[in-house]
């Protein structure tokens, strides 16, 4: 998988290098492989879902109307907003899960802050040299497709600690409609064929995978329904046990069995130990606007943060969405904001993480210093720039309940289907988070990250995520929800839902929808959505040095609180079209 994966990206660069604009997702390893076109025709006609009093938006519809239908009955958004994540597992398998972990960034209608981290840890027995050869190569595959990528997950817990404190509703209660959709099984849309349907051959390796997830050996087609008997028993396991089922009782013991069949390290004392835990969220203003996000061990939120403060007194909005101008500054803050984060960030339990110098007025205006008014900065120019340091699938959905409480949440199993591996009859997905650690430093991951020595693998330790759940405040209230899948294009994606609306005016719709941008220091190419440049903007940036490659960015699901109409405006994007946005 990887492998052909590296080749399209190598032969995707020569190309780019040969000034050919080529397609390849590969920068966004959960791309389910379909991007729509979107024109500027196309982007000046779109316009949001709206609604009254709550909005849930989420990549796949049947767990939107899960969201919307518990908000309707009374719950609020952190009940909402478990009920969709449980949902998910079921009805959007390649991403939803409980199999893998993610954050909750939740703003309380009392004006509180609060982010809740339930990131997969490293099993006891990993060690920093764990993908690596022994003549200290890092052996593809290992980190992604087998049992020692998989992270303790944290999803359940995380789930369940976020209802006990702000929710309203029992677990019983907000899981029951995904044992309901996992018994009874769900009619699939393209959307939804689109990512079983890339998995195929993987499916077709593990008889028990295959059982579930192929019809009779072939892929699902759109219109037929998908049952998951397997995970509806795992459901009611704990909606009637509690998380003990899964953290202390059969559902550990089954995947810690099949680990020890299958060459992995986890064991039940990885799970006993497991903790989510709340955190205080990273925060910055930008234009009047505050923005709370994700702090570590997520880059999402301090990355987020120090490229809207390298942007502040760039005049975007003169400049305009697309412009050569936009482009530069963009690029370039986002190249010396990732060789921050790829050089100073990992899990805080574990390494300092120097959020306050990265986030400092000054730090900010050092690095808009050396951007070149004319030219490109070549990557190899640009290091952490601290001195040195101390020491990806994934999906995202926002809820807004009809009190104000509003709840983002990103959570993963990294890749597509994470692992592709179920452990016996459990029935659901396990991670293959530890992709997202340096294996080896200077070498890049799945994501194309080349990270350092401070995000290395350590037992316990949790691995170094770009998931960007944020919400961005307007006087206090909340005025728009955002974030987004795709490893390190997450961070852009979730920049670009931000700045589309401030900067570049756009309503809610068109700025998910909007071709984005990346740049991630290595590799030293411009991610570029089809349709964002004009061949004569291409051009001219080109002679300023960049190289362009295509690729499709995130899935924004997001929700912009009009301050003028006070109505709900949901956008779920089209990269994700099973995905829905709807209220009441
Ligand atoms: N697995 C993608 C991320 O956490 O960044």
């Amino acid at each position: 998988m990887r492998t052909a994966r590296w080749r399209q990206t190598v032969l995707a660069l020569a190309l780019a290098a040969s000034g050919a604009l080529v397609w390849a997702q590969d920068v966004n390893p959960d791309s389910t492989g379909r991007e729509p076109v979107i024109t500027r025709v196309a982007l000046e006609k779109a316009k949001p879902v709206t609604a009254k009093h709550a909005m849930v938006v989420s990549a796949q519809h049947l767990a939107t109307m899960v969201g919307v239908d518990i908000l309707k009955r009374g719950g609020n958004a952190v009940d909402a907003a478990v009920a969709v994540g449980f949902a998910e597992a079921v009805v959007h398998p390649c991403c939803g899960n409980i199999g893998g972990g993610g954050f909750m960034t939740i703003h309380l209608k009392d004006g509180r802050n609060l982010f809740l981290n339930f990131r997969e840890k490293a099993p006891l027995k990993a060690t920093p040299n764990m993908f690596q050869d022994a003549d200290g190569n890092v052996v593809e595959g290992r980190s992604t497709d087998s049992y020692l990528g998989v992270g303790v997950p944290g999803t359940v817990m995380g789930f369940d600690t976020a209802l006990k404190a702000y929710g309203t509703m029992s677990l019983k209660q907000v899981i029951a409609p995904a044992i309901k959709l996992a018994r009874e099984g769900y009619i699939l849309k393209q959307g939804d064929v689109d990512s079983l349907e890339s998995r195929t051959e993987d499916f077709a390796r593990h008889a028990n995978v295959a059982a579930i997830f192929l019809n009779d050996g072939k892929p699902f087609k759109v219109g037929e329904r998908l049952v998951q008997k397997d995970l509806a028993n795992t459901l009611e396991l704990i909606a009637d046990k509690g998380i003990d089922a899964f953290y202390k009782g059969p559902i550990a013991e089954a995947v810690v069995k099949a680990s020890d069949a299958n060459g992995g390290i986890l064991s039940m004392r990885d799970f006993a130990g497991y903790t989510a835990q709340w955190e205080k969220p990273i925060q910055c203003k930008y234009r009047g606007y505050a923005v709370i996000s994700a702090p570590p061990p997520s880059s999402g939120g301090t990355t987020l943060c120090l490229i809207l403060q390298i942007i502040e007194p760039y005049p975007l909005a003169k400049w305009g969405y697309g412009s050569v101008n936009s482009v530069h500054y963009i690029v370039e803050a986002e190249r010396r904001a990732f060789a921050d984060r790829n050089t100073y960030l990992g899990d805080p339990a574990f390494v300092h993480n120097p959020i306050d110098e990265l986030l400092s007025a000054e730090h900010a205006a050092s690095l808009r210093a050396t951007i070149k008014p004319d030219r490109a900065t070549p990557s190899s120019e640009i290091k952490g720039s601290l001195g040195a340091p101390e020491g990806n699938h994934t999906t995202h959905y926002s809820v807004v309940d009809k009190d104000g409480n509003a709840v983002a949440v990103t959570y993963t199993v990294n890749f597509l289907f994470g692992n592709k591996q179920i452990a016996g009859n459990t029935g659901f997905f396990l991670n293959d988070e530890m992709d997202d650690f340096t294996s080896k430093p200077g070498v890049a991951n799945g994501a194309g990250l080349v990270q350092g020595v401070i995000n290395q693998v350590e037992p316990g330790k949790r691995p170094l995520s770009s998931m960007t759940p944020t919400i961005v405040l307007r006087k206090g209230k909340p005025f728009m929800l955002t974030g987004s899948p795709g490893s390190a294009t997450i961070i852009s994606s979730t920049l670009a839902s931000i700045i589309n609306v401030v900067d570049f005016g756009m309503n809610m719709q068109q700025a998910v929808n909007a071709p984005r941008l990346h740049q991630q220091w290595y590799p030293d190419v411009v991610y570029a959505g089809q349709g964002l440049l004009t061949p004569e903007s291409q051009k001219s940036l080109e002679a300023m040095g960049y190289t362009f490659q295509q690729f499709s960015g995130g899935a924004v699901e997001a929700i912009l609180i009009n301050p003028k109409t006070g109505l709900l405006e949901g956008a779920n994007d089209p990269r994700r079209p099973a995905g829905l946005a709807a209220g009441y």
